[in-house]
């Protein structure tokens, strides 16, 4: 009988484990000033996973090598079983800089690399207009596989990640984050506020432990489908180099 939206694993789920036996993410030694706070799971979810057990497996990770090799062996969201491979991060590690989008898609699912697709193309094309390339950014998605067919992540989806993408910045400790999308911008800026009227806007985040300046951007697939819009990203991307100049970020 179906009883879901996706197909479950049950031999590959493994016991729930107790909150006690979680050790406190590093993201829980501090209160976040806003943002990243963990989204609350959907009430129904298709896949039954324990965050708490994702949270504990990140807060092990000393290096982003170590974080990638956990998650890669992590079984505990469902767009695992359908996705090609993970996708866990381009660009360059040290960089000053990061940016987080929505999800793989079906370029990024053959490639194992965040935006390598259309919008990819037309990202690297943004960055360059204001001096950037790949090797000055990090880019990393709120979920590191792709959702079928493309679909938005679910609230149980990216709660389950969300351990996992906390790590990661933290490991990563970008100065400056720009979110892409209406999605990666709710997760990061835990809001349900809309892109529209929150991009362009500057906000100092606690993400995990660590602090950051962060400012929401639209995605550059939106602006494949509204080239219009393309005027006020170009605003966030001017604001974004006064940023890194007044940061003294090359
Ligand atoms: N869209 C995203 O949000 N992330 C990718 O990696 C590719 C497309």
């Amino acid at each position: 009988m179906a009883v879901g939206e996706e197909p479950v694993n049950r031999f590959a789920q493994r016991p729930p484990v107790r909150p006690a036996e979680v050790p406190a993410a590093a993201s829980e030694s501090r209160a976040p000033v806003q943002g990243l706070a963990e989204a609350a799971p959907a009430a129904q979810p298709a896949f039954v996973t324990d965050p708490g057990e994702a949270r504990g497996l990140a807060a092990t990770a000393q290096t982003l090598a170590e974080l990638e090799a956990i998650v890669g062996a992590y079984d505990g969201c469902g767009l695992k079983l359908r996705a090609t491979q993970l996708c866990f991060a381009d660009g360059n590690p040290q960089a000053q800089i990061m940016l987080i989008g929505e999800a793989p898609g079906a370029e990024e699912d053959r490639q194992g690399k965040p935006f390598v697709g259309k919008s990819g193309q037309l990202l690297d094309r943004m960055l360059a207009a204001i001096g950037l390339d790949r090797t000055k950014v990090y880019i990393a998605n709120t979920v590191p596989w792709r959702p079928p067919g493309n679909r938005t992540p679910t609230p149980e989806e990216l709660a389950t990640c969300l351990p996992f993408l906390h790590r990661q910045v933290e490991l990563v400790a970008p100065k400056v984050i720009l979110t892409l999308g209406g999605p990666a911008m709710q997760t990061v800026f835990n809001t349900t506020i809309g892109i529209l009227k929150m991009r362009g806007r500057w906000s100092e985040l606690t993400v995990g432990a660590h602090g950051v300046e962060a400012m929401p951007t639209l995605h550059p697939a939106y602006l494949l489908r509204n080239p219009a819009a393309k005027q006020q990203a170009w605003r966030d991307m001017l604001s974004l180099r006064m940023k890194l100049d007044a940061l003294g970020i090359g």
